[in-house]
């Protein structure tokens, strides 16, 4: 079957899920500071198959679908697509997810999780313990693809206690999935272990054995356009996705990288403040704002001490209150020309 995933040029870059990191504010944000050559999916964060199939649990976990106007309008003029990820270890749950969020939304594709290895989630015989289990994972695909018009990809890890890239790869090809975004570690090494690209390349091998038109991407540790395009030549990947990398250079989405000043960083955490509080209000707790402010505060002289401030705060007027006694003090000095090393 061809579909978007096909289309894309490569190598193709995708910003990771984030569970609490890749809502509708920041997926916009960065989508907004990125050159689209190097910049063509995004995903929602992970969404309980089991919440939405629940008349209360749905309005638990629908927030995670939500697609700003703003961000739709942004997705249009860049032609990026945007994708709905989903997880849970029911196939009949799946069927109805998946027929839901294809009649109430308006993705360009739907993603199963089966790579998640937080040990609450993998109890319950979903994400990353499927590689343990593939019929039902056989099962949970083919409900998902008779339920949408939708391409349904799936992202997963190479194994569970140890690499099994090759045997598990080949059964998932075999369901024909549109696309496969596979992480190049195992469920064993959580995010720490570095990432193994070899493995990537044993999983384009079999895909290449197997004659199918289904492109894999890699993912783990990607960190620069360079490196991305590296990694794809040395693997024969068909792109990459980005998950941490994004923390320590928002406009990592860009080959050459701009120059970029103290106060660009200062006024992309104000846009997102902004932005998460207009999107979210009350709705979300503003300490989730926090894991950010380290993104924007880093790489200029006082990003510290700003940043120390900055956790201090509960509200955006604080936030802006500290941005504007920050930027009266560099005023003086020449911080705010000081672009990034
Ligand atoms: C804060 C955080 C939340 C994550 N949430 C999800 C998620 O919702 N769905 C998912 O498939 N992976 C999730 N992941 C994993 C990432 O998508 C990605 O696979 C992982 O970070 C490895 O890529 P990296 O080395 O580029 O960070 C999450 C990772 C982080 C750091």
């Amino acid at each position: 079957m061809n579909t978007f995933w096909n289309q894309l040029p490569q190598p193709t870059f995708m910003l990771a899920p984030m569970e609490d990191v890749s809502d509708t504010s920041f997926r916009e944000l960065v989508m907004q500071i990125s050159d689209p050559r190097f910049f063509q999916v995004v995903f929602t964060e992970f969404t309980s198959t089991d919440g939405l199939c629940h008349p209360v649990g749905r309005d638990n976990v629908i927030s995670r679908l939500r697609v700003n106007e703003s961000e739709r309008a942004v997705l249009r003029s860049k032609g990026m697509k945007i994708v709905a990820q989903i997880w849970g270890a029911n196939p009949e749950k799946y069927f109805q997810a998946t027929q839901f969020i294809t009649e109430n939304f308006d993705f360009d594709g739907l993603d199963i999780n089966m790579g998640c290895p937080v040990k609450k989630i993998v109890k319950q015989g979903a994400c990353s313990a499927l590689i343990g289990k593939p019929q039902l994972a056989a099962e949970i695909i083919q409900a998902a693809k008779e339920a949408t018009h939708l391409p349904v990809s799936v992202k997963t890890r190479t194994g569970i206690k140890r690499h099994d890239t090759e045997q598990w790869i080949a059964h998932l090809l075999g369901q024909d999935p549109a696309a496969i975004i596979l992480h190049a570690r195992t469920q064993k090494d959580q995010s720490e272990e570095p990432a193994e690209w070899d493995e990537i390349r044993k999983a384009v091998a079999v895909r290449d054995a197997s004659g199918k038109n289904i492109p894999i991407y890699g993912n783990g540790d990607v960190n620069s356009v360079q490196d991305a395009i590296e990694k794809c030549n040395q693997t024969g990947a068909q792109g990459v996705m980005v998950g941490r990398g994004i923390f320590h250079n928002p406009w990592m989405f860009n080959h050459p990288q701009p120059d970029i000043s103290t106060a660009d960083r200062l006024e992309l955490l104000w846009r997102h403040v902004t932005l998460f509080d207009s999107t979210w209000g009350h709705e979300k707790n503003f300490a989730v704002l926090k894991r950010f402010f380290k993104i924007y505060t880093s790489n200029f002289a006082g990003a510290a001490h700003l940043r120390a401030a900055l956790m201090e705060t509960s509200s955006p007027a604080e936030v802006r209150e500290i941005l504007d006694n920050f930027l009266r003090k560099a005023e003086a000095s020449d911080i705010l020309q000081n672009s990034n090393t």
